[in-house]
């Protein structure tokens, strides 16, 4: 079997084996944005016997960490036809991307994944969360909350085009677990294709302003259902991004005042958000985690010293890597709210942890100390509670870019 990637003219059979795998029929219309959203010269393919068997590829992101980005390759369009599944192509397609990420010195891989058991084995950890909430609009009773100055307008796409973008790279910067999105993401994000809405309308946008500046803005859809001429209609609320939670409150008061709704929805949200406290009722919301960003390093040293620390301090880990063993060893990390450097060390390590649980904590989200009682960190209470310290951030890490 043949690990390689794809030219222009082979995109149709590509995204055939993830039609066949995925089980939908893609459309011509798509395929031409499809190929300029995809990265060629990352994409990977394995070829049996002339036939596309198996598809990956990946994005290349700056993935925000506290206080910094790390240059962070997303790895996409995993897929291996039925009649070649647990045969090893996968693990194919993962060595021949961390190959990819090693010569390209990117120090970590990402992913979203479509089940959450795939991803342990190549070494990722859950590094972010995604909350999907919904609740009826009559029950949404807002309490008094910040209040800005500005204004709500609803935008037509062409505006949109200028201010998501501008919008989304400032909230980008302070977030961990955020990933950039270039022209051509954005391009996709915009297409809006008729079979991709799910019975809903196209994308309404709405945007707060103050002092001529934007400082946040909503992209929604609504569903139109009626009964016995009752309106049933249900708002999804797909992105909400904002700079300042005076445009945050604006906008979710924008999206409960609405009428003839029903249920208001959000596609991706953070597990903790400011509406929580600002719901008089909050039990009346409805909302569910699931993994979001699964996170590998690849290069140790590159990727601690890539962040800063809450607290100063020093640990020596030792990192268990079962599938990549050279990218395991021990490392000592010294680290502050000023800077970070993180080298190979022969010191005796104050934590050992496997691949996927660091993965886990680099941005701030996972817990060693939870970890540890899991039996995947062995170190003393000690040096747990420092690493926690140290890798804890004053925001929660949170992506809300599907790729
Ligand atoms: C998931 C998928 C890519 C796995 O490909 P594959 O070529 O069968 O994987 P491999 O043969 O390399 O399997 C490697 C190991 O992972 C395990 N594994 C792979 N997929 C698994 C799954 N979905 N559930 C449980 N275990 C899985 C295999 O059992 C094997 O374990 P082993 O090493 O202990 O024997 C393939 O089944 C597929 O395309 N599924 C549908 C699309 C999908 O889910 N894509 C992932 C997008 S994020």
């Amino acid at each position: 079997m043949e690990i390689r990637s794809i030219k222009r003219d082979e995109f149709r059979e590509y995204a055939s084996v993830w039609e066949r795998t995925f089980n939908f029929d893609g459309k011509d219309e798509e395929l031409e944005q499809e190929a300029d959203a995809h990265e060629l010269d990352r994409s990977i393919v394995a070829v049996d016997s002339d036939r596309f068997v198996g598809t990956g590829g990946s994005f290349s992101f700056d993935m925000t960490v506290p206080g910094g980005s790390v240059a962070a390759a997303g790895l996409t369009a995993i897929a291996v036809l039925p009649t070649h599944r647990r045969q090893g192509v996968l693990t194919a397609m993962m060595r021949h991307h961390f190959d990819d990420v090693r010569e390209r010195e990117e120090p970590v891989s990402i992913l979203r994944a479509s089940e959450s058991l795939i991803y342990s084995r190549f070494g990722y950890g859950v590094s972010t969360l995604d909350a999907r909430w919904k609740i009826r609009k009559a029950e949404a009773v807002l309490l008094p909350g910040p209040e800005g100055n500005g204004s709500i307008s609803m935008i037509d796409v062409e505006r949109a085009r200028t201010v998501l973008p501008e919008v989304y790279a400032s909230a980008a910067r302070s977030t961990p677990g955020f990933l950039s999105r270039n022209e051509s993401i954005w391009k996709h994000a915009f297409l809006d294709l008729e079979h991709w809405r799910g019975g809903f309308t196209s994308n309404r946008f709405v945007v707060y302003e103050e002092q001529g500046r934007a400082h946040g803005y909503l992209r929604y859809r609504v569903k139109d259902t009626w009964e016995q001429s009752i309106p049933k209609n249900e708002v999804l609320a797909a992105e909400l991004m904002a700079l300042t939670p005076e445009a945050e409150m604006a906008l979710w008061r924008f999206v409960f005042s609405m009428d003839l709704i029903d249920v208001v929805r959000t596609q991706n949200r953070p597990v903790h958000e400011l509406l929580d406290v600002l719901l008089a009722e909050p039990r009346r919301l409805e909302k569910r985690r699931v993994d979001g960003i699964w996170t590998r390093l690849v290069d140790v040293p590159a990727a601690l010293s890539a962040r800063r620390y809450r607290v100063p301090g020093r640990v020596v880990f030792e990192v268990v890597d079962r599938f990549l063993p050279d990218s395991g060893g021990r490392f000592a990390l010294e680290g502050s709210l000023d800077g970070a450097s993180c080298e190979p060390t022969g010191e005796e390590p104050d934590l050992i942890v496997d691949a996927g649980a660091l993965g886990a904590c680099y941005i701030g989200g996972g817990s060693f100390e939870m970890l540890r009682v899991a039996g995947r960190v062995e170190g003393t209470r000690e040096a747990v509670r420092l690493a926690d310290t140290m890798f804890s951030w004053h925001v929660d890490p949170w992506c809300p870019h599907y790729f």
